[in-house]
């Protein structure tokens, strides 16, 4: 049985208050082998520019970098299944957080997507009706929700795997999101099935084009490692 202090000492706690998946714990960039080596130039490249990419919220003008291209700027891994896309997005957000400890956090698409949906209704349902309960959730979805708007790295995993309604609400849910992360200066990395030319029908043409402004496009090529062929 661990003491309470050497559980607050361990890392674990965090990589545990990331959410990043439990086997990706502590692995960072350098960590993972048979990267191929456009990515791993790539993810280096975001890596080594991290401070032209993110702008902390209290920052002054002479903090701001002289090259503004990369401000806001983050990662679309794209590729089939098995190609190592979780794995590299939370191998470069533990790099990250090691190196510049900027708070990260993991989140896949679809639990975001949830959470915006349970967060109207306990607040629907907290506003009707004063019930404690109903408050308490909803407040604590208010404050994941916040961290993932305001994070300085999120990775948005799986992206297009959550339930399209027909309201386009996943839709419109992504567009806030990353329109407003990249508008403050804070990169995101997302990973998805899709190729960038197909984001239209998952969400929508200006979207798609808007995607190529907030992230560098990373496509995850070659064998399956689920597979192990
Ligand atoms: N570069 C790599 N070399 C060897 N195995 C890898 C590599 N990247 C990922 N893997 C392994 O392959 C499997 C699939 O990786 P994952 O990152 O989950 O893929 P994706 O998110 O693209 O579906 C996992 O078991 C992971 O540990
Ligand atoms: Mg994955």
């Amino acid at each position: 049985m661990q003491t309470a202090e050497a559980q607050t000492r361990d890392e674990s706690l965090v990589w545990r208050t990331a959410r990043i998946p439990v086997k990706h714990w502590g692995r960072g960039i350098e960590d993972i082998d048979q990267m191929h080596p456009e990515v791993q130039r790539t993810v280096e490249h975001f890596i080594a520019t991290w401070r032209q990419r993110y702008v902390p919220l209290d920052a002054t003008m002479a903090q701001l970098p002289e090259d503004r291209s990369l401000v806001g700027k983050g990662l679309l891994l794209f590729g089939n299944a098995g190609t190592g896309k979780t794995t590299t997005a939370s191998a470069v957000a533990t790099t990250i957080r090691r190196r510049f400890g900027a708070v990260v956090f993991f989140v896949p698409f679809a639990d975001y997507v949830q959470a915006l949906i349970d967060h109207r209704n306990w607040r629907d349902l907290y506003q009707a009706t004063g019930d404690e309960f109903a408050r308490e959730k909803f407040m604590a979805l208010q404050k994941l929700l916040d961290k993932v708007l305001t994070c300085p790295l999120v990775v948005l995993d799986d992206m297009g795997k959550e339930h399209h309604t027909s309201s386009g609400f996943a839709a419109d849910v992504f567009d806030a999101l990353i329109r407003g992360r990249h508008r403050n200066g804070r990169p995101t990395i997302l990973t998805s099935n899709n190729k960038p030319g197909d984001w239209d029908k998952t969400y929508n043409l200006s979207m798609q084009s808007f995607l190529t402004e907030a992230c560098e496009v990373v496509p995850m090529a070659g064998r399956d490692h689920r597979r192990g062929a």
